[in-house]
Order: C-alpha cells, then structure tokens, then sequence
C-alpha cells in the first residue's frame, strides 16, 4: 500500500461519511479508500467565519494538476462509493438499490479513451440520421412506427465505434403545433435508433439533438460520484449578537474541525454542517445556497461542455427529415398505440397536450372549471421552484384564491392561498436540503416524508410532490435514498387514507446553458428521472410526465417551463383530482 493510501486509512475513522452498516465491508473497502482519498484532499476546504475560497481553488487545481490523485479518483468508477446514506439498507432496499442502478446504467467510453482528445469525441456537425424506409413502398400510416437511424461521428468526420452519446429525439409538425419525444436506443457502436409513434396525419419532422458526447457523460458520471461539493451550501448560527457561518452538505470531510450531524432522525437523510468555534449545533438559524465550486475540469475536458459546438446541438439529416404520414389503414383501428411498448406517454396535437393511456385529458379552461374541481379540496405542494410554478399558476388563474400574507421569502415560501366560499386550500413547501435557495430558517426545512407524515388524508386530499432539481451535484444514491422514504411515506398514507390523491410530477429538460453544465446537466437530470419512475411503479399514483411532455412541445426547454405547458401539467392533475367528475 502506498503512503498515500495509508494517509487515507488513518482518516477513515474520523470521516462522517463513515457507513453505519458494514452488511459488506469487503466489497466496498477499496471504493472508499478512494472516498476518502477525496476527503483527504478536501480537508483543506475550511469552515467557518474563515472559510477560504481559495482553498477550494487550490485543491482543484491540485487534482487537476497531479497525476497521482487523478489517476486515484477516476479508478473506481462505479457507483459503491457511498452504498447506504443514512440509515443502514433492508436486504430488499439493497436489492432493490442494485436494480436502480443496473436500470440506469450508461455505456462508458472504452478505457484509454480518456482524457479525451476533442478530435475524437463526438461532433453532432460531422454526425448524420437517416429516416429508415417504411416497408409499404415509401407510405407511413398513422398507427405506425417510425425509426431513425443516427450515425455519429468524430470532430474529423470519422465514424464512432462506442455508444455511451446523450440524444434526444423529437418528431413534429409545426403546422399541426404537434410533437411526440422518440425512444433512443443505443446499439453501442456509434450507431443509435430513435423510434417514434406516429399519431397524427400529414407532415412529420424528425429532430435530433446530442445533448452530450460520451466522452462529456463520462466525466459528468465522475463528478457525479466524486465531487458531491459541486455545489456548496451555508447555515448562520447566532447567539445573541454573535453569528457565525459555517460551511454544509450532505457530507463533509471531518478533520477540518467538529460537525454537527443535522441528519433528520426519522428519515435518515445526512445533513452536516461544521460546528461554530463559539456557539453550539443548537444556534443554527438559517439555511442557503453558498456556490457552484469552480475549476471543477481541465481545460481538455471543458472543450467537451461547448454551447453551440457540442452541447444540445442539432443532427442534422443525410437527406430528408420529413415524412407525410397518411390515415389510419382500415382495420388498423385495433393497432392503436400502445404507449407502454412505445415508451411514450404522450403527444401534443394542437398544441394540448394528449395523453396516452392512464388519465383522460380534460382542459380546465376558466376559474369556474377549476375552483369547481378543487371544491372541499386540501391540496399540498411539497418540491422544488418547478412545482412551485404549479401554485404560482393557480394562484394566477383563481382570481378568489386568497394568497396569506405570511412575510415568508418571496421565492421559498413556504406559501397558503384559500378560497372560502369554495373550501379550497393550497399549500407549497419547499422540499428539505439539499435545496440551493436563499437564506431560509432552519424551522421551514422540513423532508416531504415527515409532513406526509403529518396528513390525514382522505378523498379531498391532494398531495403533488416534484422533487429532482436539486439532486443532480450528489451520487444518484442519495436521490434514491429520498425518493424510497417518500415513497415509504406515500404508502402510508395511501394505507391510512386509500382515497387520497397522489400526483408526482417528473423532472424536465432544461436549456442548453443549464443542460450542458456540469452541475445540472439534462444527463443527470434523465437518469434521476428514470429513477423517480421505478421508484413509484406499482403505487396508486399519477405522474405527469414532464420530461415528455417538454420535449413534445415547440417551445425551447426551460428548467421552469413556459407557462403553456405549466397549464398542461396543471390540467393533467386536475384531470385526474377530478376524474370521477365533477362535484361541487
Ligand atoms: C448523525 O445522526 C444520525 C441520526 O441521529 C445518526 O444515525 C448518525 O450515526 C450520525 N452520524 C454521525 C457521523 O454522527
Ligand atoms: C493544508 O493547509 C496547510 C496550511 O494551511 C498546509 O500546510 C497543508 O499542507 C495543507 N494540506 C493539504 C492536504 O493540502
Ligand atoms: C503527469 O505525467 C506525465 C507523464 O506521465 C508527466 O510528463 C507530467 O509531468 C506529470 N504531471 C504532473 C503534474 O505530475
Ligand atoms: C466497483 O469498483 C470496485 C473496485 O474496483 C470493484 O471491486 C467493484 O466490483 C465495482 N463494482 C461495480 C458494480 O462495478
Ligand atoms: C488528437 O488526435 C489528432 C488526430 O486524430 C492528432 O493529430 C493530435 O495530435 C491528437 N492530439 C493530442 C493532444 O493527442
Ligand atoms: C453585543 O451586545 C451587547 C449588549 O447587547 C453590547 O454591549 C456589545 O457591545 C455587543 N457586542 C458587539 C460586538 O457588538
Ligand atoms: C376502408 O373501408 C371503407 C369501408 O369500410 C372503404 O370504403 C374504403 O375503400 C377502405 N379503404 C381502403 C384504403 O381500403
């Protein structure tokens, strides 16, 4: 062992990320010698009213200048970095844990193939689709399947070998305001399908963007489970008026100083925050955002996170991208999409939003639909600022919803808004840390969990939970880590009170400066939302499929979609509140 490693074990004891539960201490041991490897560098990332910045340059730079500690961390990429976060695993979440992550698993990049020389990482400019014949002599009929064929290439125009590339697809008719998101399948060789139902007649335009290159997703999948420090975050403490201010995360490297474990005891989920020189864990006041740690890649890498080059960047078609698709042929009527073959779980047409299968779609055109529908409702927002927009809407729309003055942050609520006459309660709360928002009490940081666990329930409850946004900086480990106790905590409540509505809205594209950054990247956003999905299969709840639905639609993606499909999102949980008519 070398001395470095042998430094690494001296501190393993003393580290807060220090698994409860060693069920297979073997297996994990040489993950966390690189865990605390990491550790060891950060230590110098220091605390308190004398945080330096400059530390933190320092040590990345470090790991970008040292061969050594390079080599150390990308060695074992894979994901038993952090195995059990909080509260240690039941042998089924174990299983389950192993599921997940073999469900998301990405193609990497063949080793030696970092660090990448631009020249031979993928170019969506050199790289080409192709519209793959319809086997009825050039005729596509509506009921079909579409698929496309897309061949990437390198910088100097030479074809891929490997999969692993991040692309998305879109078939649409701007004439018909229409659009449905395509499957992609990566067939591992540079070659990918994307296959599109086709569900409306005439034209049809085939969209293909590569949000990444492998070579840019192999070195998100490394910060993902290296650098759970991307993003940064501070609490105040104060006594009197003595405040200090104090550096937090999920995790921290323990021998810069004493921390406070702020891990919620029900839940599980980690918090820590270092412990001010002159107060105790007990003086903490506020929450925040602190920052986006810089320096995170070399400049080498930073050539694979380019706007406009290779970043969310359009394919373009070796001939056509257009297709006129014909009406349905007689007696095709009983291939009427199947939308769980085809992935899909809807389309716009028309520009509203049609959903397939599962929920009929109702639009809820004036206040008086809605407050109709929400009449003796009790409806509770728990999530972040893009289900926050989903309260902002209603709160727009109802012109005698009564928002409560309650003083609190202008962004981070928590909000109330009644209508009286009609019964109708809403509620937003923001979900607990990690959360980058501007300084909140530490009283309003509450898990969605525990105030699940705080309902009654009943058939004039409704319960929306969106929670993803600000999952995206930690190993995919925590996300699950969360959903499974929200989860656990829904089929309490489901048990308890079978006729409550539970609507859970999923995560969404964003645009190209968001999706193509290392902190909140569409790759890291698509493989948590593959996650939420499995985790909630088989309950009694609704999702209303955001990613699809941002996709489908003309207007470019936003981390806060436009309000167009804001309303359509709201509709879908309306629709569905609501889907044993109307009751007043
Ligand atoms: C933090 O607190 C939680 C819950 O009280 C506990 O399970 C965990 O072991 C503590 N962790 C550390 C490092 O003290
Ligand atoms: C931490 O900082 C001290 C000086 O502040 C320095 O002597 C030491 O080498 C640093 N350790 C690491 C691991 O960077
Ligand atoms: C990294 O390794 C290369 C050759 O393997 C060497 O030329 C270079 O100086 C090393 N850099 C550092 C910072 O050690
Ligand atoms: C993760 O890496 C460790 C160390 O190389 C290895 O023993 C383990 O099998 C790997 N696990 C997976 C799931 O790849
Ligand atoms: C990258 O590859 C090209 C040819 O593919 C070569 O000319 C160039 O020297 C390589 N650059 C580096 C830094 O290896
Ligand atoms: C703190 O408050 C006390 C009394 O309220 C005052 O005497 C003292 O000067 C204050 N200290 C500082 C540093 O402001
Ligand atoms: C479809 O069926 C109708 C009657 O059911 C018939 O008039 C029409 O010609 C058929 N069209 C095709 C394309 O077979």
């Amino acid at each position: 062992m070398t001395l470095f490693s042998l430094q690494l074990w001296q501190i393993i004891s003393k580290t807060t990320c220090t698994v409860t539960m060693f069920r297979s201490v073997l297996k994990y041991i040489l993950s966390f010698v690189t865990l605390f490897g990491l550790i060891f560098l950060l230590r110098n990332i220091t605390i308190g009213q004398n945080f330096r910045m400059s530390a933190l340059y320092e040590f990345q730079n470090r790991i970008q200048s040292s061969n050594q500690s390079r080599s150390r961390l990308t060695l074992h990429d894979n994901h038993t970095l952090y195995p059990h976060w909080g509260q240690p695993l039941s042998p089924e979440e174990e299983l389950e844990e192993g599921d997940l992550l073999d469900s998301i698993a990405w193609p990497q990049p063949p080793p030696g193939s970092a660090p990448p020389n631009l020249s031979r990482t993928s170019d969506p400019a050199h790289s080409l689709f192709t519209i793959v014949p319809s086997k009825n002599e050039q005729r596509w009929y509506v009921g079909d399947q579409l698929e496309v064929q897309v061949h990437l290439h390198d910088f100097e125009g030479r074809p891929k070998r490997y999969g692993g590339d991040f692309l998305l697809a879109r078939l649409h008719s701007p004439k018909c305001k229409a659009g449905v998101a395509g499957q992609v399948l990566d067939h591992k060789n540079g070659l990918y399908s994307a296959r599109f139902p086709l569900l409306w007649e005439g034209s049809a335009q085939v969209a293909v963007t590569m949000v990444h290159s492998s070579e840019a997703v192999a070195v998100l999948r490394r910060l993902r489970e290296k650098r759970p420090d991307r993003v940064y975050f501070f609490s105040f403490f104060r006594r009197g008026n003595h405040s200090e201010k104090m550096l937090c995360n999920v995790c921290l490297p323990q021998d810069e100083g004493p921390l406070c474990n702020f891990t919620d005891p029900h839940s599980g989920d980690q918090w820590f925050c270092y412990k001010p020189k002159m107060l105790s864990c007990d003086a903490r006041y506020s929450h925040s955002m602190g920052g986006y740690a810089k320096n995170l890649i070399t400049e080498k890498e930073a050539l694979l996170f380019k706007r406009g080059k290779n970043v969310k960047v359009a394919i373009h078609a070796s001939t056509t991208d257009t297709i006129n698709v014909l009406p349905a042929r007689n007696g095709s009527s009983s291939q009427k999409p199947d939308p769980v073959k085809l992935a899909t779980s809807g389309y716009y047409y028309q520009d509203s939003w049609r959903p397939l299968g599962g929920v009929t779609m109702r639009q809820f055109d004036t206040p008086s639909a809605i407050t109709q529908c929400l009449t003796n409702k009790l409806v509770y927002m728990y999530g972040d600022s893009t289900l926050r927009q989903w309260f902002e809407f209603l709160l727009t729309v109802l012109p005698d919803m009564k928002k409560l003055n309650l003083e609190n942050p202008k962004k981070s609520g928590p909000f109330m808004a009644v209508d009286s006459t009609r019964n109708i309660l809403l509620e937003y709360r923001f979900h607990g840390p990690p959360i980058r928002i501007q300084p909140v009490m530490v009283s309003e940081l509450r898990y969605i969990a525990n105030e699940l666990d705080g309902l009654t329930g009943g058939p004039n409850t409704v319960v929306v939970l969106g929670i993803w946004a600000h999952f995206s900086t930690f190993p995919v480990e925590v996300y699950m880590h969360r959903l499974r106790h929200i989860r656990k905590a829904v089929a309490r409540l489901l048990d308890r009170a079978r006729e409550t509505v539970v609507v859970i809205r999923t995560a969404n594209p964003q645009e190209p400066g968001r999706a193509g950054n290392v902190y909140n990247s569409d790759w890291l956003m698509l493989q948590q939302d593959a996650v939420l999905r499995s985790m909630f299969k088989g309950l009694d709840v609704m999702l209303v499929d955001a990613w699809q639905m941002c996709l489908a639609h003309r207007l470019p993606h936003n981390l806060h979609p436009p309000r167009a499909i804001v309303k359509d999102m709201v509709d879908m949980m309306l629709s569905y509140v609501c889907r044993n008519g109307t009751r007043d």
